[in-house]
C-alpha cells in the first residue's frame, strides 16, 4: 500500500499541535489486524499525551488515538474469527489518528448492526472503560445502584446507558442543567447538578438514606471524601482519573466503619489477554444492547483530519456531550 496520512504531534507540551505526515503503511503482525480507519475517537488522554504528560505504554505507536472504526484490510498471522472486509472498532494502544491502524484482533469487535460506520468510532474506549471498571473492578451486582460523575463524558454517556439498560439505578452528576437533562435522558434515574447541589445529599435522600453502591469517578480531589461519604455500606469507589487533583487529606474512619473498597485503574497499559476477556464480555452483553438500539452511541460532532487541532481545542473547552470524532 502507498503512503498513508497520519497526524503527529508536533512540539510537545503546553502548545503542542497536530501536523499531518505522509508515513509508510503499517503491516499487522501475529495476532494483529490492519484496519483502514473510518474514523478515530478523542479522548481526554490524547490531550495529556499532546502535552507529553501520557506517553503511550512501551511497545505502542507513539502516533495518539486509542480508539478506531474502520474496515480490516490485512490479517497478521494466526488471527482467527476475523476476516478482510469486516466492517469493526476497536481500542488500541496508540496509533489511531492515521490511516490505516494495527489493532491486537482480542481487542476488536465487530461494528454493531445499525450503528454508523463512522459513530462506532465513539464506542470501543468507553465501552471497556466503563464495564470493567464498574463490572471486574467495581463488582456491580443484581439491583445495586451506580453513581457516575462527568456523566455526559464520553465515558458517562455510555456507562448511563449500559447500566441502566441492564436494570441499574444509575446517578449521575454534571456541570449544568442541560447536560443533567442530557443524562437523565440516557437513563439516569437522577442527574445532580454538581455547581447548584451536593452529590451526597441528593444520592442519600434518592436512595433512602442508604448511599449508593459502586462509584464511577473522573474528578478525584474534592470528591475522594465526599465519594466515601456517599457510598453504602460494603460500597466500591472506583477511579479512572484525578482530574481535580490526587493529593488531598482524607479521613478513613468511614472507609473502615462503612468497609468500603477503594480503587482505580487504567486501561491503556493492559496486557492483551485481559482486553480480550473484556471484549469477549462485551460481546456477550453490550453488543447486543447496541444492536437492538436500547443503547447508542452519543456523538457531539464529527471533525475532519485538517481540523484536527480544532477538535483538540473543543475538547479542552469543554461543554460536549458524547463523544468527538476524527474522521479519516
Ligand atoms: N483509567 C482509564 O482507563 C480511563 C480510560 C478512559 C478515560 N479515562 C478518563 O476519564 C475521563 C473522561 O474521559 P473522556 O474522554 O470521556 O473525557 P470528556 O468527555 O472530556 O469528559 C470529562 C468529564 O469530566 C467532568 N469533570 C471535569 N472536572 C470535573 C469536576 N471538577 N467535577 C465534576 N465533573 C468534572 C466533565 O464534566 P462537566 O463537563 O459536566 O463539568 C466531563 O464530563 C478523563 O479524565 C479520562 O482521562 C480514564
Amino acid at each position: 500500500m502507498p503512503a498513508i496520512k497520519v497526524l503527529r504531534i508536533e512540539n510537545p507540551g503546553r502548545d503542542y499541535r497536530l501536523t499531518i505526515k505522509e508515513e509508510a503503511c503499517p503491516h499487522p503482525g501475529p495476532g494483529q489486524v490492519a484496519i483502514k480507519v473510518a474514523a478515530a475517537g478523542l479522548n481526554r488522554a490524547d490531550l495529556l499525551q499532546g502535552r507529553g504528560l501520557y506517553p503511550p505504554p512501551p511497545g505502542a505507536s507513539d502516533i495518539p488515538g486509542m480508539e478506531v472504526s474502520g474496515t480490516i484490510i490485512a490479517l497478521g498471522e494466526g488471527v482467527e474469527h476475523l476476516a478482510a472486509g469486516q466492517r469493526v472498532c476497536a481500542l488500541l494502544a496508540g496509533g489511531g489518528y492515521a490511516e490505516v491502524a494495527i489493532a491486537d484482533a482480542g481487542a476488536v469487535l465487530p461494528v454493531p448492526e445499525g450503528v454508523d460506520l463512522v459513530d462506532a468510532a465513539g464506542l470501543p474506549e468507553a465501552c471497556f472503560t466503563a464495564w470493567t471498571n464498574v463490572i471486574d473492578t467495581g463488582r456491580l451486582a443484581g439491583g445495586e445502584t451506580l453513581l457516575v460523575h462527568g456523566g455526559t463524558s464520553g465515558i458517562g454517556t455510555i456507562a448511563i446507558q449500559m447500566f441502566a439498560a441492564l436494570g441499574h439505578r444509575v446517578f449521575a452528576t454534571a456541570g449544568s442543567d442541560e447536560k443533567c437533562a442530557a443524562c437523565v435522558n440516557l437513563g439516569a434515574a437522577r442527574a445532580i447538578n454538581y455547581r447548584s447541589e451536593d452529590f451526597v445529599a441528593a444520592v442519600k435522600d434518592a436512595t433512602g438514606g442508604a448511599g449508593v453502591d459502586v462509584i464511577l469517578d473522573m474528578v478525584g480531589g474534592s470528591y475522594i471524601q465526599r465519594n466515601i461519604a456517599a457510598c453504602a455500606q460494603w460500597g466500591r469507589i472506583v477511579n479512572i482519573a484525578y482530574q481535580d487533583g490526587a493529593r488531598v487529606e482524607v479521613d478513613f474512619a468511614p472507609v473502615l466503619a462503612k468497609k468500603l473498597t477503594l480503587a482505580a485503574t487504567t486501561l491503556r497499559g493492559r496486557c492483551p489477554d485481559q482486553k480480550r476477556l473484556i471484549r469477549n464480555a462485551l460481546a456477550e452483553i453490550v453488543w447486543p444492547l447496541l444492536e437492538t438500539g436500547r443503547i447508542h452511541p452519543v456523538i457531539n460532532r464529527r471533525f475532519g483530519l485538517a481540523d484536527a487541532n480544532a477538535a483538540h481545542a473543543a475538547m479542552a473547552k469543554g461543554g460536549h456531550v458524547g463523544k468527538i470524532l476524527l474522521e479519516l
